[in-house]
């Protein structure tokens, strides 16, 4: 494709969309990607390495983008693995996590040679030591920590309850023994995640200051040499909603002196310092193209029905897993307005509006009394702020709909179009 973009809006949510685009579509721009990494890393202290979680968006030129950037790749399904591989990532800079994996799982990742795991409990670390041992190999892995208490701020939080990720600090440092390894996989690290979508530098601060605390006692109690501390995200950024990226000004400097309190050597990558983050380095790349396909009054409401639901955006909001969806809808056209809450538009008399999708569900509701100007089948709107936990976070099967055209951008360009297709095939077992 060759299609040149025009810019529809000023200011930094403007959308810029392909002319003439097919509906629904995300559009991601690898221009924004690169901007988002480059903004969290200046808030990373160095040194330090930082994984990509596919969760947010495994797109194979997103990933790529990250990977060329320096990111490494963490995967937690078949599907994520294959998605990296894909995109170019060597299977030695891929971290495999997630609380259960099957046999076959294993299987398939140290066929394609992934050596580096995360794992959650005692069993996770025999079975990762069956597999290693199946396949001839030797693996190392992170032992993921569930360590008590609470962090502020946090969107969602991972751990200090019960939980499938992690296994409990505390039966960590009772019996260390358990928790290093056997003669196929051992120990090489300690990996946390505390919690995600903190807004709040000191609230972000605080989870990895007691991420830094625990994994400091941790690698006391367990004796043995860990080459990698994985400290986790919690990076937040706007969802579905028009705005910036938080800004972390102070935190590399108040984790680099916790990190020589508790961790010295690790200017020295002894141990490595890890970060993760999927929201912060792709949500702000990605728009939500979708057209209205029907505008009605009911019961004194109007209801816009548009050609995107939960099915291609919001799937998850109902599990907490994504904020609550209360989208920003922007209308695209020859000289578009931005549409925030309360704002005015010349075209007609705002009014809140129930933003509907095409789904034989009531639940198929992005908004029940968003703030509307007068619009009509056929008008194009965006969503911003959708590049994470877009299309990889929603009901895409339900109801069959076919699944949004990707569009892959950079400045304005057009590098790729596609969709994707789910397709039945006859299986052996
Ligand atoms: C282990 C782990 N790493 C990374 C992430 C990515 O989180 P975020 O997209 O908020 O950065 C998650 C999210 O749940 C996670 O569980």
């Amino acid at each position: 494709m060759s299609e040149t973009l025009h810019s529809a809006a000023p200011a930094a949510q403007s959308p810029v969309v392909p002319q003439g685009i097919s509906t629904p579509a995300y559009i991601y721009d690898l221009a924004r990607v690169r901007s988002a990494y480059e903004r969290l890393r200046s808030y990373l202290p160095e040194p330090s390495e930082l994984y990509y979680s596919l969760k947010a968006n495994p797109h194979p030129d997103v990933v790529a983008a990250l990977y060329a950037l320096g990111c490494r790749a963490e995967v937690s399904s078949p599907g994520e693995l294959e998605a990296a591989l894909a995109a170019g990532v060597p299977s030695r800079d891929i971290l495999y996590t997630g609380p259960g994996k099957r046999d076959e799982d294993l299987d398939g990742a140290l066929t394609a040679g992934v050596r580096d795991f995360a794992v959650d409990s005692t069993w996770g670390i025999d079975q990762l030591d069956r597999a290693a041992a199946r396949h001839e190999v030797t693996v190392t892995y992170l032992l993921r920590v569930n360590p008590g208490g609470g962090s502020r701020g946090a969107g969602l939080r991972m751990t200090g309850d019960p939980s499938a990720f992690g296994a409990d600090a505390e039966d960590i440092a009772t019996h260390p023994g358990r928790y290093t390894g056997g003669e196929h996989a051992r120990i090489d690290g300690l990996h946390l995640y505390l919690a995600t979508n903190i807004t709040d530098e000191d609230a972000l601060g605080d989870s990895f200051s007691e991420a830094i605390a625990v994994a400091s006692a941790l690698r006391e109690a367990l004796g043995v040499p860990l080459r990698t501390i994985d400290l986790g995200g919690g990076f937040g950024a706007p969802y579905a909603r028009a705005g910036d990226l938080p800004g972390y000004p102070g935190l590399a400097g108040r984790l680099a002196g916790e990190l020589d309190e508790a961790l010295p050597g690790w200017r020295q990558n002894a141990p490595t310092v890890a970060f993760e983050s999927g929201r912060y380095l792709t949500a702000t790349c990605g728009q939500l193209l979708t057209r209205i396909l029907d505008v009605k009054d009911s019961h004194g409401r109007r209801v816009v029905v548009l050609d995107a639901g939960i099915n291609h955006l919001g799937g998850m909001a109902g599990l907490r897993r994504v904020p609550p969806l209360h989208p920003d809808v922007v209308r695209v056209d020859s000289e578009p307005t931005q549409l925030t809450q309360g704002a005015e538009d010349a075209s007609g008399p705002p009014g809140p509006a129930m933003i509907c999708g095409p789904l034989c569900t009531p639940l198929d509701t992005w908004a029940r009394s968003h703030p509307l100007p007068a619009v009509a089948p056929g008008d194009l709107l965006s969503v911003p702020n959708t590049g994470a936990y877009g299309l990889h976070a929603s009901l895409v099967l339900f109801l069959g709909h076919p699944a949004p055209l990707e569009v892959v951008t950079d400045t304005g360009r057009v590098l790729r179009s596609d969709r994707l297709t789910f397709v039945r095939r006859p299986c052996a077992d």
